[in-house]
């Protein structure tokens, strides 16, 4: 697959002039249906570089948006790059996000599952036990989901696509990108 290139050349980004410099840590954000691929990719290409932080690890939490904000303001105060893998659908989910990651000064970078309602809810089926989520999750999702726009504040946008042989396909999105 292509390797996204922030996970190849990981130096510092100069900031601009008069302003602190950025962080060495990463906010990268998973944009994507139930079943698109999500948490696959990131055990595949994040799970060494980022820590995890997923809703659908927080089973007994009432409060998980709450969680997940102080998870991800933790990790990026402490230097860690942190990968946010939900659906984030709407543009209110991915702007405090980004609001996290530009209050510590982090490149925050989204990453967008393209599969369609029809491939998420064929991929949901070959899943076994709890691992299944309903198809009305898929298609609420589907509703309520907002196309990524260039105005949202990240720095880098990449798309990402599962090929016939399983593997994905990285590509970077040049913006502005509606998707
Ligand atoms: N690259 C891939 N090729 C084939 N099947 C995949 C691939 N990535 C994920 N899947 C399958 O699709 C389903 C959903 O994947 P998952 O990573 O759990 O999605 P999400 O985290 O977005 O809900 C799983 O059954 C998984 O095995
Ligand atoms: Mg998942």
């Amino acid at each position: 697959m292509v390797r996204p290139g922030h996970l190849v050349n990981r130096s510092v980004d100069g900031a601009p002039s008069g302003e602190p410099p950025r962080t060495a840590a990463d906010l990268v954000v998973f944009i994507g249906l139930p079943a698109s691929g999500k948490t696959t990719f990131y055990r595949r290409e994040f799970a060494s570089t980022h820590a995890h932080v997923s809703k659908d690890l927080m089973r007994n939490v009432r409060t998980r948006g709450r969680r997940q904000a102080k998870m991800v303001d933790d990790m990026l105060s402490k230097g860690i790059s942190v990968v946010v893998d939900n659906t984030n659908v709407t543009r209110a989910d991915r702007a405090a996000l980004v609001a996290a990651a530009t209050s510590h000064r982090a490149r925050v970078v989204a990453y967008v599952f393209t599969g369609s309602p029809a491939q998420c809810l064929a991929r949901n089926k070959q899943r076994r036990g709890k691992a299944q989520v309903s198809a009305a999750a898929i298609l609420a999702g589907a509703k309520r989901f907002q196309p990524l726009t260039a105005d949202e504040g990240f720095d880098a946008v990449y798309r990402v696509t599962i090929g016939s042989e399983g593997d994905f396909e990285v590509v970077r999105a040049s913006l502005p990108a509606s998707f």
